[in-house]
């Protein structure tokens, strides 16, 4: 196996250079873009809690599982599952988990690259000054414009997918952790910035108010199901992009001790970009639930009315984009790997097919917001865009944690686990297997259920 391991790529030369490359998957448009969008929209304070409690009963045991099967096994997901289930006898039918993460991470990458492109083109229209003491009715106008252009749209995503494309060819170490070690801190910065500005403008202690006091009348069985799908989808679980990067992983490092500095970062970099954008909604009077478009009809405001807001306003997208960009690249990290272990087709060969199946499905995504936006799938009402990312973040990917979490707790010889963990004493030993064995399954699979229920009876 280990041989392999030396064909495939070089492991990542240390502990913190893994812990930088996760966290540039996990940090992402998911914690920038997503997380206060969908707060929003699920009422805030509830369904904050709800995501938090899944970051911790399920995000951090299917985070610690992936790296560990990555470590085990060596290889793609895919063939890391083969190994495994060779090595210790079990059925080779768990590697579906593996192929079910390629085909989540073609359709997850089509979309995510379209917003990606929303986040390029908003580099550009800051640093040109166009929002200089622009109001919010101004900003939201400038955006819906955009999305009404198809061709303006597509530009961008193509930007971005050929930009992703460029870098996935080139291999995953090189100047990811160079990206991630200075634009993680200095988004931080950023927020910390626009974050003042909601202290100055005066939406601040109602945003923290929105988001941190739990209605819970406003929490809904979908806001559950919701807040589920994005604790795997931030962290970047039950695809195998985390498991994927395991693989690389030098022996001595401790999965739990990356788990929880990953899981960590991520939850503290989203709960700041939510304040950051609901103390600009706030202090602007806007609606909390404007859904895709929150980020950029909020944040250009802010850096509008900032001194210098030009240049940290195009300094702020461009750092959402280098986040976005180290995630994307994550996310084809499994097929790439696995086409390149068929070594048929070189690094770059399958970099470029994967970009184009990707663009191909994106398309749809692009007409969502304006040729297409009256197209939509019976029953759910979901334009293609809609469908795409709900089918991935409320189906594939809490599915994908579920299994993956039912190979570690059930499938594979407890002691190997144990020792990968380094359990030592029967009663963490215990604790680990009944959170990852049956806590973990059985949350994910009563919310599917309470969600399925919900839905039949909606639509009978
Ligand atoms: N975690 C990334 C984000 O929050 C998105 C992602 C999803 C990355 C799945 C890899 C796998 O933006």
């Amino acid at each position: 196996m280990s041989e392999q391991v030396a064909e495939r790529s070089d492991m990542w030369s240390s502990s913190f250079i893994f812990v930088l490359a996760a966290a540039g998957s996990a940090v992402g448009l998911g914690n920038i873009w997503k997380f206060p969008y969908i707060a929003g929209e699920n009422g805030g304070g509830a369904f904050v809690l709800v995501y938090l409690i899944c970051i911790a009963v399920i995000g951090i045991p299917v985070m610690a599982s992936e790296i560990m099967l990555g470590k085990l096994g060596r290889a793609s997901p895919i063939q890391a599952l083969l190994n495994l289930a060779r090595t210790h006898k079990r059925s080779t039918g768990w590697s579906c988990v593996g192929y079910m993460g390629v085909l989540t991470g073609f359709l997850i990458l089509s979309f995510y690259a379209v917003v990606a492109g929303w986040v390029c083109y908003y580099i550009l229209r800051l640093f040109s000054g166009e929002f200089s003491g622009a109001d919010a009715s101004a900003v939201g106008e400038a955006f819906g414009d955009f999305l009404a252009d198809p061709l303006q749209v597509l530009l961008w995503f193509s930007v971005f997918m050929v930009i992703t494309i460029f870098f996935v060819a080139r291999g995953v170490t090189r100047g990811l952790e160079l990206c991630v070690r200075y634009s993680m801190p200095a988004v931080f910065v950023l927020l910390l910035i626009l974050i003042g500005y909601g202290v100055h403008a005066g939406g601040f202690v109602e945003s923290v108010g929105f988001l941190f006091t739990p209605d819970f009348s406003a929490l809904t069985p979908q806001a559950i199901l919701i807040a589920l799908g994005h604790a795997f989808f931030t962290l970047s679980l039950g695809m195998g992009a985390i498991m994927a990067y395991g693989a690389y992983v030098p022996d001595e490092v401790s999965v739990g001790t990356t788990t929880f500095t990953i899981a960590i970062l991520d939850t503290v970099l989203a709960l700041l970009a939510g304040v950051a954008i609901f103390a600009i909604v706030f202090a602007n009077g806007l609606a909390p639930d404007a859904g895709p478009g929150l980020l950029f009809e909020t944040v250009p405001v802010a850096f509008g009315n900032l001194p210098g807001g030009a240049l940290f306003g195009g300094l702020f997208f461009l750092l959402v984009a280098l986040a976005a960009l180290t995630s994307a690249i994550s996310i084809s990290e499994p097929a790439i790997a696995y086409f390149s272990e068929r070594g048929k087709l070189s690094r770059a060969q399958i970099a470029v097919v994967i970009g184009a199946v990707c663009w191909v499905i994106g398309v749809g995504s692009v007409l969502s917001f304006n040729v297409w936006a009256d197209v939509k799938l019976p029953f759910f009402d979901w334009t293609f865009f809609d469908s795409i990312d709900k089918i991935t973040q409320l189906i594939l990917l809490p599915l994908g944690g579920l299994l993956i979490a039912v190979i570690v707790g059930h499938v594979l010889p407890k002691h190997v686990v144990y020792e990968e963990l380094g359990l030592m004493q029967t009663q963490t030993q215990q604790v680990w297997t009944y959170i990852v064995g049956y806590v973990t399954p059985a949350a994910v699979f009563c919310v599917f259920i309470i969600e399925a229920i919900r839905e039949v009876l909606a639509h009978i």
